[in-house]
């Protein structure tokens, strides 16, 4: 969730959402996002809307920032029940940050506890925290289990140390062995890491160690995203110096390439352009529900919501967020009405990513008139796609996914 927010039109106070969007609640499978806001000490690379001080003011300090979310949680339920039905099933919860294994495990236990009892978790729910390596211990895991928690994600990034000294990470990378076993022998269902590759100063061979270091983890699934150099970080400002060099896109390519490789070697099959899981089972199906446009209401500072064509998004602020929450006040801060070709085209830039194919029916007639080349320059799986006529793309597709999507949205 980047820090910086559109504008939009206002949120009503009370929340409330549009007649047209309410009614068609239930109708795509339902989830929550909570966004944790806090970090020890910011990665010079994010851009995330998170915060150093564990103490923003009332209701926003480690200690106090669950029951800010939970009056949020009650919210929720007085928006989405006007539609005069029962509220829907959370099929999956994501806790995102931030970190979110600053705050005492209780207290995110209270969180998924507080979604059960309102919304009611569905049957096979998927429920995941983000965690950084260093602020888990068995007992801190062995509690998120038995209060519901099914998925952890570790934030890996990278095995080598220099590579890690230039995101800024603090932790200790030999750790990851031990808080990947701590997960399995919680219970945890799912484990996965995520990683960065292109850092600046990273060569190919160290991707590949950090690779084969991920996957001696024997990790359930595995995120890889390309470095994005975020204006206004730490590390945009050291490469606008030249201190550093911006990320070499011919050597991101041949780390996807190498990324797709090795993890594919091992049994991991991507499954959306920066995701591997080991099979269906293991893919994260809270980031599915993004990406084939379904509903989710995100709790928390900053936090996007979408709702059938309506997606809005809460104050950037903890203490602001808290505040509007402590006198009863909707914390959205601006929010949109999707008109049906927006719709169509972020659906085609999401699904266009996904190995589960874009049908086809998305595109338009000079779209459509697009494929036969795709598929000739070898960026498309050929004809007949798949049973269900959606476009995949290949490996060549998925390095220039960006060049693909604007000739397929002309
Ligand atoms: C915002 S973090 C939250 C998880 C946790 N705080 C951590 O860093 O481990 C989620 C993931 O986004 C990815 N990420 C954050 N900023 C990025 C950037 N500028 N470029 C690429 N990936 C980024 C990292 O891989 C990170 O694990
Ligand atoms: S720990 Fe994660 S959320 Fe926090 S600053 Fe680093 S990348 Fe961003």
């Amino acid at each position: 969730m980047p820090s910086t927010l559109p504008e939009g039109e206002a949120v009503p106070t009370d929340g409330s959402l549009p007649t047209r969007s309410l009614e068609k609640l239930g109708e795509a499978p339902f989830g929550a996002y909570v966004h944790v806001p806090f970090c020890v000490t910011r990665c010079g690379y994010c851009d995330f809307n998170t915060y150093t001080s564990s103490e923003l003011g009332p209701g926003a300090s480690h200690e106090s920032y669950a029951d800010t979310v939970l009056a949020e949680i009650d919210l929720a339920a007085r928006v989405l029940e006007r539609a005069g039905r029962s509220l829907p099933e959370i099929e999956t919860v994501f806790v995102g940050g931030g970190t979110p294994t600053l705050l005492a495990s209780d207290d995110l236990g209270r969180i998924l506890e507080a979604l059960d009892k309102t919304f009611g978790l569905a049957d096979g729910y998927e429920a995941t925290t983000e965690a950084n390596p260093d602020s888990v211990t068995p007992e801190s895991l062995a509690t998120l289990r038995a209060r519901g928690f099914t998925r952890v994600s570790y934030g890996m990034q990278s095995a080598v140390p220099h590579v890690l000294a230039t995101l800024d990470r603090t932790h200790d990378p030999a750790r990851l062995p031990d808080v990947v076993r701590w997960a399995r022998e919680a219970g945890f269902e799912q484990v996965s890491v995520d990683l960065i590759y292109g850092t600046p100063g990273e060569s190919l061979a160290d991707w590949e160690r950090s690779l084969e270091t991920a996957l001696a983890l024997d990790p359930d699934h595995v995120s890889a995203y390309a470095l994005i150099v975020e204006d206004g970080t730490a590390l945009a400002r050291r490469v606008a110096r030249g201190e550093i060099a911006a990320p070499d896109d011919d050597l991101m390519a041949d780390m996807y390439a190498a990324a797709d490789a090795q993890l594919g070697g091992a049994g991991l099959s991507w499954y959306e352009l920066s995701n591997w899981a080991r099979d269906d089972a293991a893919r994260c199906r809270h980031n599915e529900l993004y990406w084939t446009g379904a509903d989710w209401w995100g709790f928390g500072p900053g936090a996007h919501s979408h709702v059938a064509g309506t997606r809005w998004w809460n104050v950037k602020h903890p203490a602001a967020y808290a505040r509007r929450l402590a006198e009863g006040v909707s914390p959205g801060h601006g929010r949109e009405v999707l008109d049906a070709e927006t719709r169509r085209v972020e659906q085609v830039l999401l699904e266009s990513r996904l190995r589960d194919g874009m049908p086809l029916e998305r595109l338009d007639a000079a779209g459509r008139a697009a494929v036969g080349g795709l598929v000739a320059e070898g960026l498309v799986e050929p004809a007949p796609l798949d049973e269900r006529g959606s476009l995949v793309l290949t490996l060549s597709g998925r390095l220039l996914a960006d060049a693909v999507v604007r000739r397929l949205l002309p």
